[in-house]
């Protein structure tokens, strides 16, 4: 087994070991480019072919990814990517990326883990690293990854290694890049673990060694936990503070004065993205085996998810106010992204808010400079005439390039999710804080 490891740990020394990265989504593009930036040959598995022609042609696939970068990629030849997984074989590290949604019963829905494990398995040879990024429950990877690679009959930490590092990336967050983010990893066996840091040691600044996969794996949902529980706090904190006439985000402006032990969190129109409203979830589904109850989770799911009922409900109360009812008012939602500065519509709860209203009768419609289409509605340009229509505007996410001045100068009603609208003085627009 020695001279494995040193074989591949040269290679990655050397710079001449080939990379697989294994589903080319939010977090498998970004990986990729970093590592084909540093001089690795880099190739992306996709099941989906019209992705990969996409990012075969240099095509610009995310908003926070310039097209540059991806030109680059297939540009400098040491990136491509492929439907063909039978060239796994070719591969000395792979990196699987693939999502963990959950299913229709709010369950773990492992099958996208199980299917790119599979495809490994067929073609797995000696001497391959495998690691796995993508958010899960601790246990997958010994429990689901490794029983599948050893159907190859090659055993893992003898004649491959296997790891787990999770992804910290944050999507539009130009302060921290993928190698600005330490990366925890932790590994099968020691050898396994000390190859995956010598793998990430070229893209990332830090890594940080745990002493088991399992612990690598719970340390990634401790992390989106923290922010679940504490988003469903300050959501919570806004709705009682708010009642006795506080504005909640002047006090946590003051609170964060603090120089220690607070950390301040927003509240908004509930939660969104792929991760923070689905990964806790993970955790309390597998804490059941265990005879526990992640009461925590459960409720700060629970908080968020009434979020969207609230401020349609505040909706529906400040119309009332104009003498107005949601049946048959124009509404203008502004931001369907989850989140500032990003494309990215999953779990958005401003889908969520459009779709109550629009049950409750409301003629919807959107802005978002980042959003082009959210089914059959195109994103409406905010000219003065669009604003001034409007029975009420909902900021549901705050980007940057919106001009808030002209909401505020040409619009009747404004509900705010986000306070940006404290940006703006003396705004004609009645505005609502909810
Ligand atoms: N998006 C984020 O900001 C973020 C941050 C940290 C962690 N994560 C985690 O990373 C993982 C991936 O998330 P994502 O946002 O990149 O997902 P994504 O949906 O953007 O991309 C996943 C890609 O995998 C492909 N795919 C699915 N099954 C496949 C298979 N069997 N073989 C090959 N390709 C396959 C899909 O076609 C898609 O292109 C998830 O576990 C997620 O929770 C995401």
């Amino acid at each position: 087994m020695g001279g494995l490891i040193d074989e591949l740990e040269k290679k990655i020394k050397d710079k001449k070991a080939k990379i697989g990265i294994i589903g080319m989504g939010y977090v498998g593009i970004p990986l990729g480019l970093e590592f084909a930036g540093t001089g690795f040959s880099v190739t992306g598995f996709d099941k989906d072919s019209a992705r990969v022609k996409e990012i075969n042609s240099g095509k610009q696939v995310m908003k926070h990814i310039p097209a540059k970068s991806m030109k680059e990629f297939v540009k400098k030849n040491n990136g491509s990517s492929t439907t063909e997984f039978s060239e796994i074989r070719d591969m000395d590290c792979l990196i699987i990326c693939v999502p963990t949604p959950l299913d229709e019963h709010e369950q773990p829905d492992m099958s996208y883990i199980e299917s790119a494990s599979k495809e490994i398995g067929k073609n797995l040879r000696k001497g391959q690293l495998i690691v796995l990024e993508s958010t899960t429950y601790p246990g997958t990877t010994r429990e689901i990854v490794k029983p599948i690679l050893e159907k190859s009959k090659l055993e893992a930490g003898e004649d491959f290694f296997l790891a787990y590092s999770p992804e910290r990336e944050d999507p539009g967050n130009k302060e921290f890049s993928v190698s600005a983010i330490p990366k925890v990893m932790g590994g099968l066996t020691d050898n396994c673990l000390r190859l995956t840091s010598n793998l990430y040691k070229n893209i990332v600044s830090e890594t940080v060694e745990v002493s088991s996969l399992e612990t690598a794996e719970a340390t990634k949902l401790m992390e989106n936990i923290f922010r679940a529980v504490n988003i469903a706090m300050v959501n919570e904190l806004k709705l009682i503070l708010s009642r006795m006439g506080i504005n909640i985000w002047e006090v946590i402006d003051a609170a964060k004065t603090k120089p220690f032990g607070f950390m301040p969190f927003y509240p908004g129109p509930g939660m969104g993205g792929h991760c923070i409203p689905i990964d806790p979830f993970y955790l309390s589904w597998k804490a059941k085996e265990y005879n526990t109850e992640a009461k925590f989770i459960e409720l700060a799911g629970e908080i968020n998810r009434k979020m969207t009922e609230h401020i349609a409900h505040r909706i529906g109360r400040a119309l009332n106010d104009d003498k107005k009812s949601i049946r048959g008012s124009k509404i203008l939602i502004v931001g369907v992204a989850y989140k500032k500065d990003i494309d990215d519509m999953r779990e958005s709860p401003a889908l969520r808010i459009m779709d109550l209203l629009k049950h409750k009768g409301a003629k919807i419609t959107y802005h978002d400079p980042n959003v082009k289409n959210v089914g059959p509605l195109k994103s409406l340009d905010l000219t003065q005439n669009t604003i001034n229509e409007q029975d009420a505007i909902v900021i549901t996410t705050d980007h940057t390039n919106i001009d808030y001045k002209s909401l505020g100068k040409h619009a009747k009603l404004i509900v705010d999710t986000r306070n940006i609208m404290a940006t703006v003085k003396n705004p004609k627009a009645r505005v609502i804080r909810a």
